[in-house]
């Protein structure tokens, strides 16, 4: 069965109507789970991409197509997967002069995809981005302060704050910017969402199950912990592209996902 790309639109308003559970419902829908998993396809050719979204099946209904895979195919593959039903996020991470960024993001409208990734280092930025957007559905977020980034790391960058202050700063920003949302650690989520409210989309990559290797990772956080934090979706490559079976992984994130919005929703329901 195909999904329509216009039935998947959740967002923290989404979450937020959604009514109480009946007394004793362990979890959601599945669909509400599975529509907040986004699986990175970070392979290295087109055929590797498409045997995993083949092997995924109806578990996923969102990608997102990175640097890696950009340079192999990667904008057919965007387009192929859009016009079967799935949403795509186009992880480009633009950064450049404002002509530039604006001229980008325009043409990147044009391909009718979801999510497309612009670095949320300034308000130049950040606003030739929504100009170039102009009135296309495509919704744009900020890359706050990559996962894999401590605050050594930010230290050879030249900014003393910590990454959960610098995360803070950028998700400000963007929201002012009229961004539709920011990419940020789960350990940052639960701040930005106090800070902007609901209806401004938190994506967290960084997610790994309890006890899993981290890999490059630094500031990783668990599906439980970001979705309660209030991430609208959690972005997992590694932990499902290099499963053994990559489905059966998929489903233990959309599981996980399930249990953290039964357990919010329980206590939304008691308050
Ligand atoms: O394999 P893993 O689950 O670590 O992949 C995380 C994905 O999220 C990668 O595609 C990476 O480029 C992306 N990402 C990230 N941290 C950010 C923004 C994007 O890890 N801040």
């Amino acid at each position: 069965m195909q999904v329509a790309a216009d039935s998947l639109q959740l967002n923290s308003r989404s979450f937020a109507s959604l009514p109480p559970p009946a007394p004793g419902t362990r979890s959601m829908p599945q669909s509400t789970a599975r529509d907040r998993l986004i699986v990175a396809l970070d392979t290295p050719s087109i055929e590797e991409a498409q045997r995993l979204v083949a092997a995924l099946d109806e578990t996923v209904s969102f990608y997102k197509v990175g640097l890696e895979l950009l340079f192999s195919g990667g904008l057919d593959l965007a387009r192929a997967l859009k016009s079967n039903g799935k949403r795509v996020f186009l992880d480009m991470k633009l950064l450049d002069i404002g002509n530039t960024v604006e001229r980008a993001v325009a043409n990147a409208s044009e391909l009718g995809l979801d999510f497309l990734t612009v670095h949320g280092h300034d308000l130049k930025t950040l606003r030739a981005a929504v100009a170039g957007r102009g009135q296309s559905r495509l919704k744009l977020l900020a890359v706050t302060v990559l996962t894999n980034l401590t605050a050594d790391d930010l230290r050879q960058q030249g900014s003393a704050m910590s990454p959960g202050d610098l995360v803070l700063a950028r998700a400000r920003m963007a929201h002012e910017s009229g961004f539709d949302g920011v990419v940020a650690s789960g350990q940052e989520a639960q701040r930005i969402r106090e800070a902007v409210g609901p209806g401004f989309l938190v994506v967290t990559p960084g997610i790994r199950l309890p006890g899993s290797t981290t890999d490059d990772q630094e500031r990783i956080t668990t599906p439980e912990s970001a979705i309660k934090g209030g991430a609208d979706h959690i972005v997992v490559g590694r932990p499902i592209t290099q499963a053994d079976d990559p489905k059966a992984a998929a489903e233990t994130f959309v599981h996980h996902i399930r249990e953290a919005l039964a357990a919010l929703l329980r206590g939304a329901g008691n308050a």
